[in-house]
């Protein structure tokens, strides 16, 4: 969380700006400026113009029917996803071009063709069916980076069933919590996956979760590490991947979906414990990402496109498999770390690949920034044409060493600001147009209507800084909270009025109209590009029987943007000490999962709360980066300050 009045001057240290080059601009598929006049001009007509890309079994009647907050996209259209990202390619020549590309963390290969794809999602799409699940039924998926995974996900969407994919770095427990807010079926999961040499057991995980969820009927279970997994296979509701493909029928007619039918829920933290299902829906969905893919990575057909993220994320969603299927785009599919086994893997496989596009997170740059230049310096990389960050904001210096390490000065870079709720990037340099300011996502895309205001909703004049929000809507917008409508108008269409999204983020615009985001607003933190609630890590920690009161803040972090530290007192008869704050940590991983391990734990006599009882988080976040206090005069009690504060000195 960053304070949205902090100076901007800051920021703006860094002054080089970086305009296309000449080569780039020629090449570019958005070349024209024209283009963002044109889709404010008449922003319906745009998206019906883009919406063209699409194959359709029957075209919209009206572009957007928008009674706010709800709006409906191309409503009476008919489309499956699945049709358009493998049907419609292996009708052409690029039935045999490589959708994916895929490396394991242990150095497997694997290759699928559109054609091959297209063959496993149609039996998959018939395996599904086989055991029952219908359109409208929703799968959780808890899978590793194999292609399994986008082949699942594409029979879901063949099917018509919604998907709720599950990030593999979160715990039986919130796993389990995931399946029941969704109701789920079917389960679909590997014997478990290869992280950084070790084994995470995903059906381990399944087994603990699925004793809390009555509604699953079936798991499917994927062999990835074979004989060494030692795994239990319950029979009548455990099958084999492997078994149940083996007879599958090789044609699935594809659904046909209404434009608003869900295709999938991913579920993202906010202020509250509760984590949201974000439901979206098909065909604004597809066509966002689809479109922001190709213009904002300006792919072309023979490009290779690598996105890092995991599909656990709505970045791996939107840019591993809708975006870039929907293009019929080569992409590359990585399982593993970058460190694994070496530090130099990921410039090892765009020199093995010959990677021209290569989007991923700055705290992946800045921990290769910190290895130092002689892993990227051992591989040809001349193969990359364009970078792109995205989760956090880029710093001007991470930038920089991305623009000139990675791309040795000749690639431009798209910092691109979006969120699981928004579907797909809504600001971003188009890189043949747009001049880049190193930290700065630069502009809103064509079509989508962003502002900064203030706590009044009054927009703020260029210079000056605010809340960002968004003043239209756009196709590929979440539609709900899985579930929980009240909360979706509450969380997002509330503070500024039902007609303004509010996305939870501080933003600055320079004089010349350049968006500089600087972090979450509310009591979310973003660990790596991971977003966490302070919330959800404190009631883990309180629910540990010796843990009477816990406070999380985001502290400043070099590598992973922040991270998670945690303010505890501990109930009477229980006292501190490193083994302590040990088994609270390993609370914290058992009840949300590895990503939420909190790096500190400071135990408190107290909180500092304000005479109302409300922790007082600022004042923490500078006790933990070590600042000196600022205003404490609505402290209920001082003194609490100074025992936590000598404590922190100490430790
Ligand atoms: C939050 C959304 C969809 C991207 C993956 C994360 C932060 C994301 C940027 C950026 C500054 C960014 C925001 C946002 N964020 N991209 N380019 N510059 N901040 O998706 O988990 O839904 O998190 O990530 O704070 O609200 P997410």
């Amino acid at each position: 969380m960053t304070d949205p009045n902090q100076p901007i001057e800051a920021l703006l240290a860094e002054k080089r700006v970086f305009p296309p080059s000449r080569d780039f601009h020629e090449q570019a598929i958005v070349r024209d400026v024209a283009i963002y006049a044109k889709a404010n001009k008449d922003p319906e007509a745009f998206w019906a113009e883009a919406a063209q890309s699409l194959d359709w079994f029957q075209k919209w009647d009206k572009v957007l029917d928008w009674k706010p907050p709800q709006a409906r996209w191309f409503v009476g259209g008919k489309i499956n996803v699945s049709h358009n990202c493998l049907d419609r390619h292996v009708a052409t020549w690029r039935r045999n071009k490589a959708a994916i590309i895929w490396e394991g963390e242990p150095g497997e290969e694997r290759v699928l063709t559109y054609a091959d794809l297209y063959r496993e999602v149609n039996k998959f799409a018939n395996v599904l069916k086989r055991l029952g699940v219908k359109k409208g039924d929703r799968v959780t998926i808890y899978m590793p980076m194999v292609p399994e995974l986008p082949i699942a996900l594409l029979a879901c969407a063949r099917i018509g069933a919604p998907h709720s994919v599950v990030f593999g770095g979160f715990s039986a427990e919130s796993l389990r919590d995931r399946i029941n807010d969704a109701q789920s079926k079917i389960v679909i999961t590997a014997d478990g996956s290869y992280r950084r040499g070790q084994i995470v057991p995903l059906k381990r995980n399944v087994d603990a979760a699925l004793q809390g969820c009555p509604c699953v009927e079936s798991v499917i279970l994927l062999r990835r590490l074979g004989e060494t997994a030692s795994i239990h296979v319950q029979a009548g509701r455990d099958h084999w991947w492997h078994r149940l493909m083996a007879d599958a029928p090789s044609y699935c007619q594809p659904e046909v979906m209404d434009s608003e039918d869900p295709l999938f829920v991913l579920y993202t933290s906010g202020t509250t414990a509760k984590p949201k299902g974000i439901l979206h829906t098909t065909a604004g969905y597809l066509l966002g990402a689809s479109l922001t893919h190709k213009w904002v990575f300006d792919v072309k057909e023979e490009d290779v496109f690598w996105c890092t993220a995991d599909i656990g994320w709505v970045t791996g969603h939107s840019y591993i498999v809708y975006g870039p299927l929907a293009n019929g785009t080569t992409g590359l599919m990585y399982e593993g770390s970058p460190d694994w086994p070496e530090k130099d893997r990921w410039w090892a496989l765009i020199e093995k690949y010959r990677v021209n596009i290569l989007y991923t997170a700055p705290t992946a740059i800045r921990a290769f920034m910190r290895w130092g230049e002689k892993y990227p310096n051992s591989h040809d990389l001349s193969s990359l044409r364009l970078l792109g960050s995205v989760g956090e904001p880029i710093n001007p210096e991470a930038w920089m060493w991305y623009h000139e390490a990675i791309g040795k000065g000749r690639c431009p870079i798209v910092d691109t600001w979006w969120q699981t709720e928004t579907g797909m990037i809504l600001i971003s340099p188009l890189p043949g147009i747009t001049t880049t300011k190193p930290g700065s996502a630069t502009f809103p895309l064509p079509g989508i209507n962003a502002d900064v205001v203030d706590e009044a909703a009054r927009s703020v004049p260029l210079g000056g800084g605010g809340y960002l929000v968004l003043k239209s809507p756009w196709p590929a917008m979440a539609r709900t909270i899985y579930g929980d409508q009240d909360r979706y108008v509450e969380v997002y269409w509330k503070r500024f009025g039902k007609n303004v999204y509010f996305a939870g983020d501080g933003c600055k615009r320079d004089e010349e109209g350049y968006f500089w985001l600087l972090g979450r607003v509310d009591d979310v933190m973003n660990v790596a590009g991971h977003r966490i609630s302070t919330m959800e890590v404190e009631s883990a920690l309180v629910d540990h029987p010796e843990v009477a009161e816990a406070a999380v803040i985001g502290k400043k972090d070099e590598i992973k943007g922040e991270a998670i530290a945690a303010f505890v007192t501990l109930k009477e008869g229980s006292t501190a000490s490193p083994d302590k704050m040990n088994e609270l940590r390993q609370h914290v991983v058992k009840k949300i999962g590895p990503i939420a391990r909190p790096d500190n734990i400071y135990f408190a006599a107290e909180l500092p709360k304000t005479r109302s009882g409300k922790i007082m988080r600022r004042l923490l976040r500078d006790i933990a980066e070590g600042r000196a206090l600022g205003d404490t005069t609505t402290l209920a009690d001082p003194a609490v300050v100074a025992v936590l504060r000598g404590q922190y000195e100490e430790g």
